[in-house]
């Protein structure tokens, strides 16, 4: 089986779904050619080292890109990453991965060249997605005097793109989850990284918390040689 994309189906091709069974069949053969135990060990129970928060982008797949195994990571995925403070499904896989799991890394993963982050910066949509890009254009109206000054529309976004994670990683640090672990004492870290769909690296914004600050603080510094957005 070759390690290559999908070949593209055209949208009519009604086997899709057949092609995708027979490669889960490959796939759990060589799985358990490689690693014997890795399923049976699995079935018992799960003990995931990290939480992902990632963007729905199917660019950015988060097992593949930091190398990890079914196991490893507890993932959540919206559009853009968000973390919405009224989103049920966010908060209780968050207790759930901090609270039960014991899950000590929160990592806030978004990406140059996001969808979500562009139509936050373009004009007012009327669609349904545009409800939730309203929570972007908040945080592009807290940081509009820099975003604004810079002269590059693919530099805006991608500025846009790293303030958005480092405000998901500060309103993580609000929720009463992550708060409650850390007056418990426990050493719950909350990441912010930007993902380059250019090169498949990702960057570290340097902007993680690790305990309760009254405020944000300076956005993260710009990097150089940015991502094609
Ligand atoms: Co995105």
């Amino acid at each position: 089986m070759p390690h290559t994309a999908t070949p593209r189906p055209p949208q009519s091709d009604g086997d899709l779904h057949l092609r995708f069974l027979e490669r889960n069949r490959e796939w759990s053969a060589r799985m358990l050619r490689e690693h014997p135990d890795l399923f049976a060990e699995l079935a018992r129970h799960q003990t995931p080292f990290a939480l992902w928060i990632g963007c729905s982008d199917s660019r950015v797949p988060p097992d593949q890109i930091t190398g990890t195994m079914p196991g490893d990571l507890f993932i959540h995925r919206n559009v853009a990453n968000m973390v919405v403070h009224t989103d049920m499904n966010l908060l209780s896989v968050l207790d759930f991965a901090i609270g039960t799991l014991g899950i000590h890394h929160v990592i806030v993963c978004g990406h140059y060249g996001c969808g979500g982050v562009k139509a936050a910066l373009g004009g007012e949509g009327h669609g349904l997605v545009h409800n939730w890009i309203r929570h972007i254009r908040d945080i592009y109206r807290l940081h509009r005097d820099v975003i604004d000054a810079i002269p590059s529309e693919d530099e805006r976004i991608a500025r846009l793109v790293e303030l958005n994670v480092a405000e998901q990683v500060y309103a993580l640090s609000r929720t009463s989850v992550v708060r409650a672990a850390w007056d418990a004492g426990r050493p719950v870290k909350v990441h912010g990284w930007v993902y380059g769909l250019h090169d498949g690296l990702i960057k570290d914004l340097g902007v993680t918390r690790t305990r309760y600050e009254p405020d944000i603080g300076p956005p993260p510094a710009s990097p150089s040689g940015r991502a094609a957005v």
